[in-house]
Order: structure tokens, then sequence, then C-alpha cells
């Protein structure tokens, strides 16, 4: 088994802005894992958006706005790898051997595939079936072992431990990929749309009421909030009594997400508490948590410079980790190294 310190890898897509749903059940949770215990990986995965039509231009916009949103939530490039995806080649080498790997009966199985896809799977991209395959190699690529995902991407992170697992046994190559933990914990790992409270909070909803936005102002996400789908009962008296009220429980999560408390906690906080006081108070903790960031974001978008700046030298870190594996799986699998490097 490789022996190395914990190393966790992930990304988000630079697939128009990112929610709420991406703070609180990804960038929060990766700041907060920087530090001596873990080696941290994180990546904009710009070869992820592509797998549905993206504007070049926005394209562009889109993946330093990400790159913007991770390093005012906190990423600390001293101490994170942040980089964007494209730029380091490997990751779509090690792809393709994972398309040759994983078995079209496993890519059929993916719910999000059936999502997204729906009733248009013969329209929609090849690269958008084989995704799950370029996401194994995101993390494969490093040998990272922990990736702390939202809920919506734990059967990917399965797949990829799959994936590794026949890599190493059809190559007899016994432990050459490690199996990574998928890490979902906290209160707020599948944040729900506020208009309904059956579907997941998403950048590509139809409205913008639905999300709450990273950039959204302090106004509009009063707004949002305000306007946001509850039921007429006041907050329970336990956690329990929000068991069949979706759209409530959701807000009570968000609270205890954002001010980094248990849901119980919050529960304890609002028992009786009608949504004439819950929402005003949710509304002002959100602004409180989200407004220094969006501001710092904003800043940033003005410096593009240094956010490319930033993204290159990670590059350059990632591909000095990816390119040794690489250049590995490339000799199990056994192809000739006809040229010097
Ligand atoms: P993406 O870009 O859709 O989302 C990025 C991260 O945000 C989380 N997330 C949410 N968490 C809670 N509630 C929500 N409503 C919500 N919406 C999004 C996602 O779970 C994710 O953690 N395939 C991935 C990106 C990816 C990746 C990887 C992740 C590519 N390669 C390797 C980890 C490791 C995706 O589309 O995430």
């Amino acid at each position: 088994m490789t022996t190395h310190t914990p190393r966790i890898f992930s990304g988000v897509k630079p697939s128009g802005g990112l929610t709420l749903g991406n703070y609180l059940g990804a960038i929060k949770r990766f700041v907060d894992m920087q530090g001596p215990q873990f080696e941290t990986i994180y990546c904009v995965v710009d070869l992820h958006a592509i797998t549905v039509w993206q504007d070049p231009a926005e394209l562009t916009d889109a993946t330093r706005e990400v790159a913007a949103g991770y390093l005012a939530a906190g990423i600390d490039p001293s101490q994170s790898i942040l980089f964007n995806q494209s730029q380091v080649s490997a990751h779509a080498e090690l792809a393709w051997l994972f398309n040759c790997v994983a078995r079209v009966g496993w890519m059929n199985r993916m719910t999000q595939f059936k999502d997204k896809a729906g009733k248009n799977a013969e329209k929609v991209s090849l690269g958008l079936y084989a995704y799950p395959s370029l996401m194994a190699a995101d993390i494969l690529l490093y040998h990272a072992t922990h990736v702390p995902v939202g809920e919506d991407q734990k059967q990917h992170v399965e797949l990829t431990r799959d994936i590794a697992s026949k890599f190493n046994h059809d190559f007899k190559a016994e432990d050459f990929f490690p199996m990574p933990e998928p890490i979902i914990e906290g209160p707020a790992t599948r944040v729900m749309n506020l208009r309904d409270g059956s579907k997941k909070m998403s950048k590509s909803g139809e409205s913008d009421m639905e999300r709450i936005n990273m950039t959204d102002t302090a106004d509009t996400i009063a707004k949002k909030f305000k306007k946001a789908k509850t039921d007429p009962e006041p907050l329970p008296e336990t956690l329990d009594g929000l068991k069949d009220r979706p759209e409530a429980r959701n807000l009570v999560d968000i609270y205890a997400g954002l001010s980094e408390v248990t849901p119980e906690q919050v529960i304890a906080e609002f028992a009786g508490a009608g949504w004439g006081k819950f929402k005003p108070a949710l509304a002002d903790l959100a602004v409180a948590k989200l407004g220094p960031i969006s501001e710092e974001m904003a800043r940033l978008m003005n410096d593009k410079g240094e956010i490319d700046r930033i993204l290159g030298e990670g590059a350059d870190k990632a591909d000095a980790i990816a390119q040794p594996i690489l250049d590995r799986a490339y000799d199990i699998t056994g192809f000739l190294r006809s040229r010097k490097r």
C-alpha cells in the first residue's frame, strides 16, 4: 500500500455561478480540512464543465470565478494546491485508460447521468456519459485517500473505488491505486432547492429564486429566504418534528451549516418560533457569512492576473505529483516508452 500523508482531492465544475450548496456541501468543508493532517488538492474541473455546452468566453470567466470562490472562502495556496484541470493533461490521459477499465453497465447505473440526460439520452454528449471515469482519474491520479463531496457525488466516488480495484486486479498491480473514501459530513451535504424541498439546489435550476448564489447581494439573499417555500407550522421542539417537512428541514440545515452548529442546536434555539422570526434570522446569518466572501470574490475578479498566476503555479505542483503516477499506470498497462523524457 502506498503510504503518505492522507491526501484530499476534490473539485468544483465551472458551469455557471457557485451556489450555497457548493459552499456548504463542498468549499467550506475544503477550507476546514486544510491543515497538517491532510495534503489538500483542490481543482476547478473545467474538463467536466464541457460535458454540457459552455460558451467559450463564459467558461474562461466561470473558471476564474470558481477559483475566486475557493480563494475568497479561505483556500490558501500556500497550504493547498489549487489549479484548473485542463492544465494538467494527465487527467484526460488517465481517464482514457479508465474508459477501457470501467464497464458500460457501471455507467448505466449512474443516477446523476439518468437525471441529467432525462428523456434526451440519445442527444447528450458522450462525455456526459463517460464523466465518472474522468472523475475517477482526477482522484486516483494523485493517489488521493479522502474525497470530501456533497451527497450527490457519493455514487461517483464509489465507482472510483470499483475502477481502482478492477485496474489493480486486471493488471495484477495490487494496491497501486488506493481505495479513496468519500467524506460526506456535516448538516448541509444536500442543500435543497428553496422552492421545492424534494429537489437539490443547483446552478442549473430554472429560476434564480430556487438558489442562493455566492455572489448574491444582501437584499437578494433576504428576498430569496423570505420567499422560500415553507409550511404554516412553527419550528418544532425536536428535530423529529421536521420529519415530513422537507422545506423546513432544509432551512434548519442551512442555518446549522452556516453557523457551524448541529440542526439539534438550531431547533433548541428556535423551538416554537414562526417563520416570521426564523427567516430573517437566517437571512442575516447568510449575509454575515457570505457577504465578506462575495466582496472578496469581486475584488479577485478584478485581478485576473493574480487568479491566473495562482492557478498556474498550482497546476505545476499538481503536475509534479500526477505525471509520475500516470507514467507508472502506463508502464503497468504495457505501453512502450519509445520516447526518452
Ligand atoms: P459540482 O460542480 O456539481 O459540485 C461541486 C461540489 O458541490 C457539492 N454540491 C452540493 N452539496 C450540497 N448541496 C448541494 N445542493 C450541492 N450542490 C453541489 C457537490 O456534491 C460537489 O462536492 N463531479 C463533481 C466535480 C468533480 C469532483 C472530482 C469532485 C469532478 N472531479 C473529483 C470530487 C473529486 C461535480 O460535478 O460537482
